[in-house]
């Protein structure tokens, strides 16, 4: 399905496709129906969002404030962290911001112990940092196989391991991991093995984390989206078919 024909409700153009998901709730509050949002409150909660400063981490990040919850937002890009946290402030949220890449095992760490001290506490974990090198497979070098694995991979581990440390002491906990559409059927904007490889992994990795950590109070789950209009998307498509 090409992007422009995803319509996720009978909103107005703005609404469908400028911080889609947040226009929507807007929407519909201020029509006076029931939301999710309604019954669905995360008040006094504190809830880290990887990848936050852009597309789907932004808006997950600003879906959380609305439901309550207190965000902090992890990301390499300095320029859309800071104009999200600033956005997330005078919407009247509490917003922490920590430039860091994901894959850096010890800034992971450090910035996950931070919001745990700052807040007391770690409650929702939003691993949704990710990359996608687009080649045909036999022009994709090892390198680049690589950068894919770390953030697409190797980082959600770090990060569900650096949220366990502080879930694990009280018993409870939520871990959401981006996945993808594409990691399930190995479809979608082909060549692209990396990717649908590393997403796939991702289902794995939080299947067996959901198993493991299920019986000390921690929920691991993951969502694997179809098509999204966000910078990422964009960046791919323009390539158009390799
Ligand atoms: N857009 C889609 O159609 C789509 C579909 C399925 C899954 N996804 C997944 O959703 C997630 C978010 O995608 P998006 O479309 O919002 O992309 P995006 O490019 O708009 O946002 C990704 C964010 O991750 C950050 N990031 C990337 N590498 C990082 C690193 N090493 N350290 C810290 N931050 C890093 C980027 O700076 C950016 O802010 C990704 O995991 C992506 O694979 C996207």
């Amino acid at each position: 399905m090409p992007p422009e024909s995803i319509g996720l409700c009978s909103s107005p153009p703005s609404a469908r496709f400028n911080n889609q998901i947040l226009s929507i709730v807007e929407v519909s509050v201020a029509d006076g129906m029931k939301t999710p949002l309604n019954r669905f409150r995360l008040d006094g909660l504190v809830a880290i969002v990887t990848g936050g400063g852009n597309g789907i981490g932004r808006a997950t990040a600003e879906i959380l404030v609305e439901a309550g919850a207190a965000v902090a937002l992890i990301d390499c890009d300095e320029r859309a962290v800071e104009n999200t946290k600033v956005a997330l402030l005078a919407a009247g949220a509490q917003v922490g911001a920590y430039i860091v890449d994901v894959t850096d095992e010890a800034a992971i760490e450090a910035s996950f112990a931070s919001v745990d001290h700052q807040w007391g506490r770690l409650d929702i974990l939003v691993n949704n940092a990710g990359i996608s090198i687009r080649h045909p497979t036999m022009e994709l070098s090892l390198a680049d196989w690589n950068s894919v694995v770390a953030v697409n991979m190797t980082a959600v581990f770090l990060g569900c391991r650096a949220a366990a440390r502080h879930m694990l002491r009280r018993g409870t906990g939520s871990i959401v991991n981006t996945a993808s559409i594409m990691g399930l059927s190995g479809g979608g904007l082909y060549p692209n093995v990396s990717y649908q490889a590393t997403k796939g992994g991702v289902v794995s990795l939080i299947r067996a984390l959901a198993i493991e950590w299920a019986r000390q109070g921690i929920r691991v789950n993951a969502v694997a989206p179809t098509w999204v209009k966000t910078q990422f998307i964009a960046s791919l498509t323009v390539l158009g078919p390799l």
